[in-house]
């Protein structure tokens, strides 16, 4: 087999084999490929496309080229959540007590931010002495005793998407959707989870701009995880309005602490419910609307609030944090952005706002950042909301006063007004299932 005539044949726009995918991914991996005849495979296929057939191979050979997490032990109550990235997005602080405070086993790797969105890592370094790296056995051993536990994913999991993601990253090769499906899936089925929830993002703050492209990516990852036996179903959320109202690592984190406190009943405790209500349904093989009505009850009864101390006690991190949220990390500068006309807020562009919040501090432009962990945005006034001239329409945060200008000109710059009234934003858009 030559590299060369599987360039050609994916130019010509044919469908590759399964042992065309897996002498690709394979050979790429231990470097027997080089990187410009991969590059070439990868434009080929961001002009062409792939077969779901072809994604699947690509995201089992991906998926089997490093450690693989055993939950086997966990039966089908093990369950998994992955967001596509997002603007405010700290679901994942919430839900993982829902979840397991109902029974479910969450034994979760996340990632950290890079660019506008955030990570889940990064958001639970905020919270004091909390490890986001445990042993093998630790990690278990929480998940069976608290039910669950989060940490930074390894260095070992899918390589092979790791070193293509890396090629694509600077390549111009990241936005296609065979492409991210496979990638994305990978990752999840070596995680280990019978079941798993997508929430996949659609509008200015997330990777698919518009949702018929969201609804594609959702049913590709759909399509992929059931052929590999698991339980799976998406959520189409929106991102064209960052979600809640704090978007920042500290900031997050009190936020969800909020919703698990049933201090704000909005529209991220609504599109937690929802995701919960998802996951326990898979997991514990019960209806929709009985999986909501148990997911709301651990939140309302407190005992949601209550295993979120427990997980987070487990993995070392100062629970009187928790209680009292004044003992967060606070920036030392903070600059109210005021609105310059009066108005109905009709438009955020949310990539723009992720953009203000990392220049405070809160995001990274290359891996190697170290990020302020009390930057961020405080939203006061989102899309549908009227608003007067001089109101204050945002809080910035940041250890460096001089991103404040900056940040609240890009912030400014980011919101659209209208003379007519527009309708509040909806965050959930449809179910894939
Ligand atoms: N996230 C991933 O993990 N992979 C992609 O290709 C895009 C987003």
């Amino acid at each position: 087999m030559r590299m060369y005539d599987i360039i050609l044949k994916k130019r010509k726009g044919q469908e590759l084999s399964a042992e065309e995918i897996r002498f690709v991914i394979n050979g790429f991996t231990k470097g027997e490929i080089p990187d410009y005849q991969m590059s070439a495979l990868l434009m080929a296929i961001c002009f062409n496309s792939m077969s779901d057939l072809e994604t699947a191979e690509m995201t089992y050979t991906m998926a089997d080229s490093g450690d693989k997490v055993d939950l086997s032990e966990f039966g089908s109550l093990s369950v998994d959540k992955h967001s596509t990235g997002g603007v405010g997005d700290k679901t994942t602080l919430i839900i993982t007590p829902i979840v397991a405070s109902c029974g479910a086993k969450i034994a979760k790797m996340s990632g950290r931010g890079l660019g506008y969105t955030g990570g889940t890592v990064d958001k639970l370094e905020a919270i004091t002495g909390y490890r986001t790296s445990l042993s093998e056995e630790e990690f278990f051993s929480q998940v069976r005793t608290v039910g669950a536990s989060v940490i930074g994913q390894t260095g070992n999991l899918a390589p092979a998407d790791k070193k293509i993601y890396a090629l694509r990253d600077v390549t111009a090769t990241v936005d296609s959707i065979p492409l991210i499906a496979s990638s994305i899936m990978s990752k999840k089925l070596a995680s280990g989870a019978k079941s798993i929830v997508l929430d996949v993002k659609a509008g200015s703050g997330a990777f698919m701009s518009d949702i018929d492209s969201a609804k594609e990516l959702a049913s590709r990852m759909v399509a992929i995880g059931r052929r590999c036996g698991r339980n799976i179903s998406a959520l189409i959320t929106n991102m064209d309005i960052p979600l809640g109202t704090s978007v920042g690592n500290a900031l997050e984190v009190i936020e969800a602490i909020k919703v698990l406190k049933c201090e704000e009943k909005g529209e991220l405790r609504k599109l937690c419910l929802e995701l919960s209500a998802a996951m326990l349904s898979m997991s514990l093989g019960i209806s929709h609307d009985e999986a909501y009505l148990r997911a709301e009850k651990a939140l309302d009864g407190g005992r949601a609030y209550e295993k979120l101390k427990e997980w987070i006690a487990a993995q070392g991190g100062d629970v009187r944090m928790l209680d009292d949220t004044s003992l967060f990390p606070r920036a030392a500068h903070t600059l109210q952005v005021i609105s310059p006309s009066s108005g109905y807020i009709c438009r955020m562009n949310t990539a723009e706002i992720g953009r203000a919040s990392s220049i405070l501090g809160a995001g990274r432009v290359k891996k190697e950042d170290k990020i302020d962990l009390s930057a961020g945005i405080v939203i006061a006034a989102k899309t549908g909301d009227r608003v007067s001239k001089g109101d204050v329409i945002a809080t910035l945060y940041s250890n460096t006063e001089s991103f404040l200008q900056e940040a609240s000109k890009i912030y400014v710059d980011a919101l659209e007004y209208s003379e007519e009234s527009v309708p509040n934003q909806k965050t959930i858009i449809c179910k894939v299932d």
